[in-house]
């Protein structure tokens, strides 16, 4: 399915606690999930050679992905940052999903893979762009912190695929109803 901009495919790509959460708070590392996953996480956002993340994710990484164009909405001027902080290497954004998607697609890419964190993933659910998720269920629970989405969303899903990736980690594939 793609989305209504033209024929790129916009993947949403997470690792969800089994109580539904991406992380304990905003600056929280991602060195809770699998080898398995973080080979998936790679091999997806290559393919795709474009990722877009906001800028609490982007520091918890602290630095760019390679082998991608790697996209960082964050506050344009740096009097909304601190100065000595270093975005080398990175797009800094602030467009609308609709149209950073149209200009990627333009470009000539046929993905673009939504990396988070929770604020970015709710922003590009609620402009209608996502097609497809990919969420890994890795077996820890959290009890607390940031789920998924930030607000509430009316969405149904289609159950593409259920891959396991290792013993304990499962993979959901779920296409986007429109
Ligand atoms: N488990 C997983 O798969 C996974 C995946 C990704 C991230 N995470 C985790 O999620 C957490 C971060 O999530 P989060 O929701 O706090 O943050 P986030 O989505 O990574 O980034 C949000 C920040 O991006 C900037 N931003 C957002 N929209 C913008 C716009 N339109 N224009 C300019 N700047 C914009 C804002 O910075 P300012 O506030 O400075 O304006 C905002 O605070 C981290 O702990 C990370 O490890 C987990």
């Amino acid at each position: 399915m793609k989305n209504e901009k033209g024929n790129m495919t916009t993947f949403l790509i997470a690792a969800i606690t089994a109580d539904g959460f991406i992380a304990r708070h905003s600056r929280h590392l991602a060195d809770w999930t699998s080898k398995e996953d973080k080979q998936f996480f790679t091999q997806k956002t290559k393919e795709a050679g474009v990722v877009i993340m906001g800028l609490n994710t982007f520091r918890t990484i602290g630095r760019p992905l390679g082998g991608r164009h790697n996209i960082v909405y964050a506050p344009a001027s740096p009097a909304g940052r601190p100065p000595e902080e270093k975005l080398q290497g990175v797009e800094i954004t602030q467009e609308n999903p609709k149209d950073l998607l149209a200009r990627l697609e333009q470009k000539g890419y046929k993905q673009a893979a939504i990396c988070g964190g929770a604020t970015i993933y709710t922003m590009f659910m609620e402009a209608g762009v996502v097609d497809k998720l990919y969420l890994t269920v890795e077996p820890v629970l959290f009890g607390a912190g940031i789920g998924l989405f930030t607000k509430e969303l009316d969405v149904r899903l289609t159950l593409q695929s259920v891959q396991k990736l290792n013993e304990q980690s499962t993979l959901f594939e779920y296409n986007i109803m429109k």
